[in-house]
């Protein structure tokens, strides 16, 4: 997208998502390495994203930066009307707390703790009351399919089953976005598929998705696809 197709869309105020020539650089023992080299780009509520490109061309860094989680060296990142440079360090993990469902490579369940009490940890750390903690918590892992893994242990479970129990956990506390790091790729062609019409079911139901996977297969399940290439978006399609 060129910026004055990118200004025209912000005009119209339909952007849910905006980044402007967001640069990203890293610099470690004084050697710098620029991650992202001006990326611009526009998402709408209830669009599904596949962001792809090559090992180290910059997906983690631009993913973290629209979630929140690392700030860019430039650049402006606004997410449902909320200035991303505006708000200090805690307001913008207030911002993502409240907003923002993360899904990993690698899951990030603990493992001594039941399904249940995996997906319900954010709902303990909200504040909410036991009762409406078990009726959410019974209702996404019904949503992911696991509604009968509830009380297992995620150690018990395949990978792709431990995969849906952490996308239950990223929308149990009903993000606007849910924001996925290779979320297939620790998977076999069974599963990883399996996880990729998770999403696509997902995003039917009205939920923001971007994904971001170096596996055209997986990418190929989401609405848009953003190819990325040395810090920089090369080109988009648009696939429904
Ligand atoms: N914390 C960091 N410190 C220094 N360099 C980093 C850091 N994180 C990522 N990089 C570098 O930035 C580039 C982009 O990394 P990354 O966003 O992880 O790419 P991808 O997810 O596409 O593999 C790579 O060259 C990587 O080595
Ligand atoms: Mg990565």
């Amino acid at each position: 997208m060129s910026l004055q197709e990118y200004a025209m869309m912000g005009g119209q105020g339909e952007a849910f998502i905006e980044l402007m020539d967001v640069k990203k650089i890293y610099v470690s023992d004084g050697v710098p390495t620029e991650a992202l080299r001006g990326v611009t780009m526009a998402i709408k509520r209830g669009e599904f994203v596949a962001i792809v490109g090559p090992s180290g061309c910059g997906k983690s860094t631009l993913l973290h930066i629209v979630g929140g989680l690392d700030r860019p060296t430039s650049g402006k990142v606004i997410v449902d009307g909320i200035d991303f440079n505006k708000l200090s360090d805690d307001d913008l993990a207030r911002v993502r707390n409240e907003k923002m469902g993360f899904v990993f490579q690698f899951y990030n369940l603990i493992p001594y703790l039941s399904v249940f009490r995996n997906v319900e940890l954010p709902l303990i750390v909200k504040g909410i009351p036991p009762r409406e903690r078990r009726e959410r918590v019974l209702m996404v892992l019904d949503e992911v399919g696991l509604a009968d893994k509830a009380y297992s242990k995620p150690t018990r479970l395949s990978g792709g089953e431990q995969q849906r129990v952490a996308i239950a956990r990223a929308l149990v506390n009903e993000p606007a976005i849910i924001l996925a790091d290779e979320p297939t790729g620790n998977l076999d062609s069974k599963n990883k598929i399996a996880i990729a019409e998770l999403f696509k079911r997902l995003n039917e139901k009205g939920r923001t998705i971007l994904v971001v996977t170096h596996d055209l297969e997986v990418a190929s399940y989401a609405g848009r696809i953003l190819y990325i290439r040395d810090g920089r978006i090369e080109r988009e399609e648009v696939r429904s």
